[in-house]
């Protein structure tokens, strides 16, 4: 199967009310663990890379080993470029292989926010690539956002704004989320959602998901949430397994035992994050 397109994936998503799940990756282990754990799983998966990343795994060759798996996949498998602020950093990008974005104008004023995402559609249009903005803000809880505080949550209205004008394929909406491991459980604002959702047609995203209780989840997959992003939990869970590994005796006999059992552990947390979403393939 070749990749596929993350706007066809939502809006399958969309149709069967529930959210595709999407997972940030860093390395090899992590996108063949992305990509088998779907398998497994017999879910959709998003692959998604922080541009800061791209100093250890630059975008050609992150977007290539991707296609590459892709390719032998059983499973759809999207491609996306998480959380980015600059145009030059999107057109690089897309330019070595990344057939969907995100501009992220969210810490921007609205009509900043609008007019830096329509810039970014404009371009991407030309290319046939998928943008994800985002209205309202998820902030991380390592700088200290106040992710319960309803004032920096999704305004409908506003949300109504930004997707008409923009033209983006997603948005991702702030409603009790935040990036990072939680501090206090979260508790999401699911009225909130609702009200989000009956305001705009496009597919919702939900940031910072690390964390999240799943009776949250399914409840925000059901009112309106189309993607869902994980991060902090994949990349802490892969730290451990790194640890174990490689501190094993096992090693100094078989020096790439350690290979086998981190991919074992990270397709095995895929796979069961994965049951959360209801579309079956
Ligand atoms: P977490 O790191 O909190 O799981 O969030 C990931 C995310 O939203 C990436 O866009």
């Amino acid at each position: 199967m070749a990749l596929e397109k993350v706007r066809d994936l939502l809006c399958a998503a969309q149709k069967a009310n529930t959210s595709v799940i999407a997972f940030d990756a860093c390395d090899y282990n992590t996108i063949y663990a992305c990509i088998k754990g779907a398998e497994v799983a017999r879910r959709p998966v998003i692959v998604m890379l922080y541009p800061t990343m791209r100093s250890v795994f630059s975008f050609g060759a992150f977007a290539a080993t991707v296609k590459d798996l892709a390719k032998s996949a059983s499973v759809p498998v999207g491609l996306h470029l998480d959380h980015c602020s600059e145009l030059p950093i999107i057109i690089e990008a897309i330019r070595d292989g990344f057939t969907s974005v995100m501009a992220d104008g969210s810490a921007m004023p609205l009509e900043e926010n609008i007019a830096f995402t329509k810039s970014v559609v404009d371009v991407a249009k030309i290319f046939d690539v998928d943008v994800e903005g985002e209205i309202g803000h998820v902030g991380q809880v390592a700088g200290g956002f106040d992710y319960q505080n309803a004032d920096t949550f999704t305004r409908p209205d506003e949300a109504a704004v930004f997707a008409g004008r923009t033209g983006v394929a997603s948005m991702a909406v702030a409603f009790g989320s935040c990036h990072g491991m939680y501090k206090a459980e979260p508790n999401l604002d699911l009225e909130r959602l609702q009200e989000i959702d009956k305001a705009v047609d496009v597919p919702l995203v939900l940031h910072g998901g690390s964390g999240i209780p799943a009776d949250q989840l399914e409840k925000a997959f059901q009112m309106g949430i189309n993607k869902f992003n994980v991060g902090t939990e994949f990349f802490l869970l892969n730290t451990k397994l790194c640890k174990e590994a490689y501190t094993s005796e096992e090693l100094l006999k078989n020096p790439f035992a350690g290979i086998t059992s981190i991919r074992k552990g990270l397709t095995e947390y895929i796979a069961k994050k994965l049951e959360l979403c209801e579309m079956k393939v």
